[in-house]
């Protein structure tokens, strides 16, 4: 399927204003939290009030735009979640779904209180009628039974992933890069092949790439037009797997002692939970050779 991904520079105020009512089946987004981010060319310091009013003013569009059987992820600090809610809930008339945590395992310390680990992200749909892929985003189960359904688990509203490292060759030059991982477990749920997911404030585009590699069509709206080259650069690199990993997709169950049930549950892992993360293939391979090499003394041939 021929998708396309648009990547437009300018605030995304005016461009959602531009957009055709009805026309997004998805919207993930990571504002500014007000936390006096260094972003370039824009403030991330405004006074409350004045907040508050940009965030209405966005999401009011963002309600505009999205089909009625839409949703809406927006990525959020502690300080502003309560008035997010309440403006989706109560002014615009979404319905709430989910609020989930991302657990970001590693990050700065502080010496009077307690150092951040998350952040939290608010799911909220147009109305009683949405997508929901859950299949797309199952976890593998820890245990095999017979009763357990093996094609999955629900992944739940905590997830850990952590943040792409410096070191990491995916890491892009913005103070902010979201993990690949989060938007794909939102972009896989909430939407099909073919549809089409808005970004207003698209950063170093990890949404679009999520966008470009499941095939889904993407608009990023990014006011730094230094961002936007970036990610122009970002999405023409060559796939190698999403950047950050939930490591419960490389678990292998337990008990899975007959070998006529391993081998073809181990086949399934691969396509089912690991289809955007090649990369950790290995990994997932080793685990189930250390786990099950004793039980048939010798290594599982996965070309079998
Ligand atoms: C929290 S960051 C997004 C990071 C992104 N999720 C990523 O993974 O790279 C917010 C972004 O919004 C952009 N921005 C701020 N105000 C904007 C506006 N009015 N319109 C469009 N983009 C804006 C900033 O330049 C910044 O890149």
């Amino acid at each position: 399927m021929d998708i396309a991904i648009k990547i437009i520079t300018g605030d995304c105020l005016n461009l959602m204003k531009n957009m055709d009512e009805g026309s997004i089946d998805l919207i993930v987004t990571d504002p500014p939290y007000n936390l006096a981010k260094d972003y370039g060319n824009n403030s991330d310091s405004r006074e409350h009030q004045e907040y508050l009013e940009f965030s209405s003013a966005w999401l009011k569009e963002a309600a505009r735009l999205l089909k009625p059987t839409g949703t809406i992820y927006v990525f959020m600090g502690m300080r502003y979640i309560s008035y997010i809610y309440k403006i989706l809930e109560v002014d615009l008339g979404f319905k709430f779904n989910s609020w989930i945590t991302w657990h970001y395992t590693q990050g700065i310390g502080k010496t009077k209180g307690f150092s951040p680990r998350h952040d939290d992200i608010l799911m909220f749909t147009k109305s009683e009628r949405f997508t929901f892929n859950l299949d797309d985003i199952r976890i593998p189960q820890k245990t095999f039974r017979s009763v357990n359904n093996m094609r999955g688990a629900n992944p739940g509203n905590v997830w850990e992933f952590s943040h792409v490292h410096y070191c990491q060759n995916n890491r892009q030059s913005h103070p902010t890069q979201k993990p690949e991982a989060l938007f794909e477990r939102m972009i896989l749920a909430s939407s099909n092949i073919g549809d089409t997911v808005l970004d207003p404030f698209c950063g170093a585009g990890g949404s679009l790439r999520v966008c470009q590699q499941t095939q889904r069509n993407g608009v990023g709206l990014e006011i730094n037009p230094n961002y936007v080259e970036l990610i122009k650069e970002r999405l023409a690199q060559p796939f190698t797997g999403f950047d950050s990993l939930d490591e419960r997709l490389t678990r292998v169950p337990n008990d899975l002692n007959d070998p006529k049930f391993r081998r073809e549950y181990l086949k399934n892992h691969i396509e089912w939970f690991l289809k955007y993360h090649p990369d950790a293939i290995k990994k997932f391979q080793d685990s189930v050779n250390k786990k099950y090499l004793t039980n048939e003394q010798r290594y599982f041939d996965f070309n079998q």
